[in-house]
């Protein structure tokens, strides 16, 4: 039984086909990074003019890695929000032509949902069985969410950011100090070379809900701190560096990057690193959880993975693969796998919801 799977929602155009919710038989992802890298964040509009050029040949390669053709699907799941709403568009739109002309079920799939699903695969691939309740941290470019999933399929929100998503702060800080988009993978590799006590950043206190995130108060400090300190010609050395070379290696930004530099990037990400866990944990035991998932790009930091290893947390972590943690389609499929088995079908009249929420 397969599913080919569309995921469209931000700068990625993915496509995959995964069978029985289980076996990836393709992936393919289609990074628009050469587009919005020198903009330092997404583009709406150039994000849905790439879609467009990138939908067909992406879907196809998809179908051909898989050794499949449209006869041998059994639907076809796409992304139906949240996202930016004319990058969503393409996807949804596409999936829904395809529907139409090969007369296949539609299946619309929560982006959320599906970095849930990343987790869920691959425990199914390992042959393990995640516990339930299990507490979920949706972390990435556009969400710091945290759920409770009583059973596969129920979902209750217990908190989530007030302002920035913790890949946001990483990507404004980045590009404030000259680093390349996304500031995620960079900065997590430069952290491991600076001291991650050096700078001390207040901790976010939330009134009302204590299990809301803010990282809008830590990028500001960031934006201090930089003020304080002559960092221009450090900054503009960078801006040079990625003029000459889109893809630095760690030793060409080590090369421009002063201690006092990596020592910020190193107790920046302690700090998001200490909110995230702390949030993880303490909302893990008010639900009682058996387990925690934590996915979406920022879990393919390598420092929130060996934080959460060494916390010593009363529930195993589950994360998902690097490849799986950001977007990609074969967690689409995978989280349409039981929609189809309960005959969760979507009508052609199926809107992209730059909004929609999980639960
Ligand atoms: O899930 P994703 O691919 O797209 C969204 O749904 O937003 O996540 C992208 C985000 C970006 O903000 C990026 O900076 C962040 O994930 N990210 C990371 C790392 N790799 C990607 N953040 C921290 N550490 C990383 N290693
Ligand atoms: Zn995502």
């Amino acid at each position: 039984m397969r599913i080919l799977g569309i995921e469209t929602s931000c700068d990625e155009t993915a496509a995959a086909v995964v069978e029985d919710g289980v076996r990836i038989l393709s992936s393919v992802v289609a990074s628009q990074l050469d587009t919005h890298g020198k903009y330092g964040g997404v583009v709406p509009e150039l994000a849905s003019r790439e879609h467009l050029r990138a939908i067909v040949p992406v879907v196809r390669e998809a179908l051909q890695r898989a050794g499949s053709t449209y006869g041998d699907l059994a639907a076809v799941a796409a992304t139906e929000g949240p996202g930016l709403v004319g990058s969503l568009l393409v996807g949804l739109t596409f999936a829904k032509g395809l529907c139409f002309a090969r007369g296949l079920p539609l299946i619309a799939v929560n982006h959320l949902e599906g970095h849930i699903h990343a987790v869920m695969l691959e425990a199914r691939q390992r042959g393990e069985e995640i516990r339930f309740p299990a507490l979920a941290l949706v972390v990435s470019g556009g969400h710091t969410h945290l759920y409770e999933i009583k059973e596969p399929g129920s979902y209750r929100l217990l908190g989530r950011t007030r302002d920035d998503a913790a890949g946001e702060a990483y990507d404004k800080v980045a590009k404030l100090l000259g680093f390349s988009y996304p500031g995620g993978p960079v900065i997590d590799q430069l952290a491991r070379y600076g001291n991650p006590e050096a700078v001390r950043f207040t901790r976010a206190r939330m009134k009302g809900n204590p299990l809301d995130f803010s990282f809008s108060g830590l990028k500001t400090a960031v934006l201090r701190w930089f003020e304080k300190r002559d960092m221009e010609a450090e900054v503009r050395a960078r801006r040079e560096l990625l003029r000459h070379n889109p893809r630095p290696s760690i030793e060409d930004w080590l090369a421009v990057t002063p201690r006092e530099t990596l020592d910020l990037l190193a107790s920046f990400q302690a700090t998001v690193i200490d909110e995230l866990l702390r949030r993880a944990a303490a909302s893990a035991g008010q639900i009682g959880a058996r387990s925690m998932i934590i996915s979406g790009g920022v879990a393919c930091n390598a420092g929130l993975r060996e934080a959460a290893r060494s916390a010593h947390l009363s529930v195993p972590v589950y994360f998902p693969t690097p490849g799986l943690s950001t977007d990609n389609a074969a967690m689409i499929a995978a989280a349409a796998f039981p929609k189809y088995r309960r005959g969760e079908f979507a009508g052609f009249d199926v809107k992209a919801r730059a909004n929609l929420a999980l639960a």
